[in-house]
């Protein structure tokens, strides 16, 4: 009971301004709905037990979280203290401290909410909100602090006096709070503001106001704490996290030739001196041995898995593929279901027909085979080792180890026919 570390994720609000039929926090970077990142990267920062308080379009919301979560359910979206208020009971009989996020701010680092949780409990602090220095802080709220630098409110843009618009340290609207307090401090808020709602910010003047110290952490990256509002800031995110993903692999020794058109989505491994070229796209999940070639102009779909000295060349799109060693797909296939041994070298515009409007069949493809360019591999089908297509080939049947197939209409020569 002592040490609980508990989180909320706030999901209720609108979200207007997505001009979207569907809730903004369902919206997705890279595969992955924005408001499931908010709740993984509290998971990743250790934080198990964790409330969502969801409320406009909450069934679409709850689809996506799943049970990952507990729900509070805001009836009324009254403001973002009203919505913790929603999650009580949650709170209610514990000690220890409780993470509040705004579920639209999905680009956080787990070790920034380690560092938050952190320096609240070695400073003893009642409330630890993060914070960030911004050129433009227009739209945030403004942390308003004393001569000695302690926090003494967090002012909403509405709520500033001239002076206090030009404050450049804004709240990015994650905080961690001691469970006790905020409880206490919850039944005190009031809508007196200029939006008439209840702000979890006023919770800082609160305790202050008895004494309990506060305090923040000054985020280092100011990309983390960016919200989504529109789609407009969809792209922004989109483009940072793309830049975080693809400036990791370059660290691990992943040569990518052009970092603006290279999109590699989340939990992606790949081997040292793998080279990517442009226009590459590597969805999750998909891992990559080393000194491979990829792209350009490629599409790794999900479940691929390529060994070492791999090459999947341009125009090609590859899902579910298991491909060994020193293989080549070098020029316009599609690969599906397939597994393909060590060394072949699949033909330009090799296809494999995996579906027949119903079912997805699978292809395997022996070591050191040959497929000849423009062939059809109609599944389910199996290739032996040492096999060879001849080009044009439609493959409806199995071919033995080291057997020649060739499966095409013979060649006739109608002579001088021309010359009529
Ligand atoms: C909030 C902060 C502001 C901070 C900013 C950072 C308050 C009063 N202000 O403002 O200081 O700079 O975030 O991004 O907290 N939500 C609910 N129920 C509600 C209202 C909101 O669940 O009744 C949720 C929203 O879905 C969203 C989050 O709370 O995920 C933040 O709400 P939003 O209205 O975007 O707050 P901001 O005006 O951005
Ligand atoms: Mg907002």
């Amino acid at each position: 009971m002592e040490n609980n570390i508990m989180a909320i994720v706030m999901a209720a609000g609108k979200g207007t301004r997505m001009k979207s039929k569907k809730s903004k926090l369902v919206q997705k970077i890279y595969g992955k709905e924005i408001v499931k990142r908010a709740v993984e990267n509290a998971k990743k920062a250790g934080v198990e037990d964790i409330v969502a308080v969801v409320g406009y379009m909450k069934e679409e919301v709850m689809a996506v979280l799943g049970d990952s979560v507990q729900y509070a359910h805001q009836e009324e979206m009254l403001g973002t203290g009203h919505a913790v208020m929603q999650a009580k009971k949650f709170l209610e009989g514990k000690r220890g401290k409780v993470l509040v996020l705004n579920g639209d701010v999905p680009l956080i680092r787990p070790e920034t909410l380690n560092k938050l949780i952190e320096k609240s409990i070695e400073n003893k602090e009642y409330a630890t909100l993060l914070t960030a220095i911004y050129d433009n802080p227009t739209g945030y709220g403004r942390i308003v602090r004393d001569e000695g630098g302690n926090i003494e409110a967090i002012v909403e843009e509405k709520d500033t006096t001239p002076e206090q618009k030009e404050i450049k340290e804004i709240n990015a609207g994650i905080y961690c709070f001691d469970i006790e307090e905020l409880l206490t401090a919850l039944d005190k808020i009031k809508p007196n503001n200029a939006q008439g709602e209840y702000y979890i910010t006023d919770v800082i003047g609160l305790m202050n106001g008895k004494g309990l110290k506060t305090g923040a952490v000054i985020v280092e990256d100011n990309t983390e704490i960016l919200g989504i509002n529109d789609r407009i800031q969809l792209e922004m995110l989109t483009k940072v996290l793309q830049m975080r993903i693809n400036t990791e692999h370059m660290k691990n020794g992943v040569t990518i030739e052009d970092v603006n058109n290279t999109y590699i989505y989340d939990n992606v491994e790949i081997g040292m001196d793998t080279v990517i070229h442009p226009n590459t796209t590597i969805k999750s999940g998909v891992t990559i041995g080393e000194d491979c070639e990829i792209g350009p102009n490629a599409y790794i779909r999900e479940e691929c898995k390529l060994a070492n000295k791999v090459k999947v060349g341009s125009f090609v799109e590859i899902k579910k593929a298991i491909i060994g060693e020193g293989t080549k797909v070098p020029h316009l296939s599609y690969m599906g279901d397939c597994e393909i041994g060590e060394k072949c070298n699949i033909g330009c515009g090799t296809i494999t027909c995996n579906y027949d409007g119903l079912h997805k069949s699978k292809t395997i493809i022996g070591n050191h085979s040959f497929i000849g360019s423009n062939t059809n591999l109609v599944a389910p089908v199996t290739l032996g080792d040492e096999t060879f297509i001849a080009a044009g080939s439609t493959i409806t049947d199995d071919v033995p180890a080291y057997a020649l197939a060739i499966a095409r209409e013979r060649q006739t020569n109608k002579e001088e026919w021309n010359k009529k």
